[in-house]
């Protein structure tokens, strides 16, 4: 439990503030799109008066978006949605500067960081906000009275609550809000099963969410992590994709243009086909594994990379994830089989397996989290914009929205789109009334 001098917040260190302050200010500079609605949220104060908790990577530009939900009223806690992912001298400057409930250390154990789930689900949220679906998961196995199923430090918590403050826990949730495209295929299960006890907006689902973010960002800010944590030269080399999805298909193309030759493994023939037609080679990861320097997964599956495909890998390959969770490497086989693991950088750990040596990268987590510093500010400000706008959408519309997965509606959608061409000094025609009526017709033109 964390001791009642540190109740309102977790952190590393707060003499890292004006560090976390600099850097926040310099992402702020590419977010105009959130700066415009921040704005508007002080004016209009959607959010006043509502308790949100967030789980979410605590990078500068979460701390852009903390301070937006805050200037619209929102009392708001954070913690971390990997433990890896936290940048400690953000979380410094939230707490000192904006008085923001922060609890998470870079580096925490799996203890420390399920205590500070729990912290942030003790906040008694109206709104919750994740990346993952750790804080609506936490909230389901409440509501399904599925205790064991639960880290020990938010068991230990719930068993102290009364069956009303555990009912009133679940029931004071208006909404939620969620981040990636792993959390969104666990909430439309529990939708599926009908387990969900409120709405929630898969901010992913937005357009001017993935079709940038988990493209444009995932696939620079992954290679960017690769690289700061091997210096490897990624020209020349063959770089293994597994999935092509938004991520994937981000990736390929920038480890492409690094000049490597790119092999995309698949399981879905529509994707294959496309990665095929893009021109990369695509071929079964058994395949693959013979050929590879550089093996990244951004598939959001289990054990895409196994065991035997370790021991086909050549010496010296090196193994990484940007999936959401560290489960796309069978890690737990490969320590059953190989030596390891040595650091011999950070975030770079050698395992010896059949007389020859593999290097697994920031033990199967997030590598542009882990090792770099996530998606850049100007990509973050389109699925912030959205974050926001979707928990201003949940305080409207709580008395209408059903315990269902839903998008934000495809208005706001654009206009998002509409607000960053603008910023970018972007601009674009608008149709003639001959050409709307041209499209509005059937007869016309033909
Ligand atoms: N690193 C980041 O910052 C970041 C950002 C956004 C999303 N994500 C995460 O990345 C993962 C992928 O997200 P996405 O938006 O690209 O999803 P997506 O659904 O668009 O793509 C995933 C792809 O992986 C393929 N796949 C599934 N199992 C496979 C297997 N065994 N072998 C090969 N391919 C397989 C699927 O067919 C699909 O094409 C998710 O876990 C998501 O949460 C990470």
């Amino acid at each position: 439990m964390i001791t009642a001098s540190k109740q309102d917040h977790d952190i590393k260190d707060v003499k890292l503030a004006d560090e976390g302050r600099r850097r926040t200010e310099w992402a702020e500079r590419s977010m105009p799109v959130l700066r415009q609605l921040a704005e508007r949220f002080a004016r209009e104060r959607p959010l006043a008066g509502k308790r949100l908790a967030a789980c979410l990577h605590v990078t500068t530009e979460t701390a852009n978006l903390m301070v937006a939900l805050q200037a619209g009223g929102a009392d708001v806690a954070l913690c971390a949605s990997n433990p890896l992912s936290t940048q400690d001298d953000v979380a410094a400057h939230l707490v000192r500067d904006h008085g923001i409930k922060v609890f998470a250390i870079k580096g925490e154990d799996h203890a420390t960081y399920y205590e500070h789930i729990r912290a942030a689900l003790a906040h008694r949220p109206d709104i919750t906000m994740d990346d993952g679906a750790d804080l609506v998961g936490a909230l389901h196995m409440v509501a399904l009275n599925r205790l064991d199923d639960l880290a020990p430090p938010v068991r230990k918590w719930i068993e102290t609550l009364s069956a009303a403050e555990r009912k009133a826990l679940v029931a004071g949730v208006a909404g939620s809000t969620e981040e990636t495209t792993t959390g969104v295929i666990r909430l439309k299960a529990m939708a599926k099963d009908g387990v969900l006890q409120f709405p929630v907006i898969a901010v992913n689902d937005s357009d001017t969410k993935h079709l940038f973010d988990n493209r444009y960002g995932t696939g620079q800010s992954t290679l960017d992590g690769i690289i700061r944590a091997t210096n490897m030269l990624i020209a020349g080399s063959t770089v293994v994709v597994a999935g092509y999805g938004w991520c994937g298909r981000g990736f390929a193309l920038r480890a492409r243009g690094a000049g490597a030759n790119v092999v995309v493994t698949e399981i879905d023939p529509m994707k294959a086909l496309e990665a095929q037609m893009d021109g990369y080679r695509v071929a079964t990861m058994a395949e693959a594994a013979r050929v590879g320097d550089l093996f990244v997964t951004l598939t959001g599956n289990v054990e895409v990379i196994r065991v035997e495909h370790m021991r086909a890998m050549k010496d010296g390959a090196v193994l990484a994830n940007s999936g959401h969770f560290n489960v796309e490497i069978d890690l737990e086989g490969l320590k059953k089989i190989a030596r390891g693991p040595v650091a011999v950088r950070d975030f770079v750990e050698e395992w010896q397996l059949d007389g020859k040596k593999i290097f697994v990268l920031a033990d199967g987590r997030l590598i542009n989290l882990a090792a770099a510093e996530g998606h850049p500010a100007s990509v973050m400000d389109m699925s912030f914009a959205n974050q926001a706008l979707a928990a201003e959408h949940v305080v409207r519309h709580a008395k209408t929205l059903t315990k269902d997965v839903h998008r934000i509606p495809g208005e706001l959608d654009r206009e998002i789109a509409r607000l960053k061409l603008q910023a970018m000094g972007v601009a674009i025609d608008t149709l003639t009334p001959a050409q709307k009526k041209y499209l509005a017709s059937w007869d016309l033109g033909t």
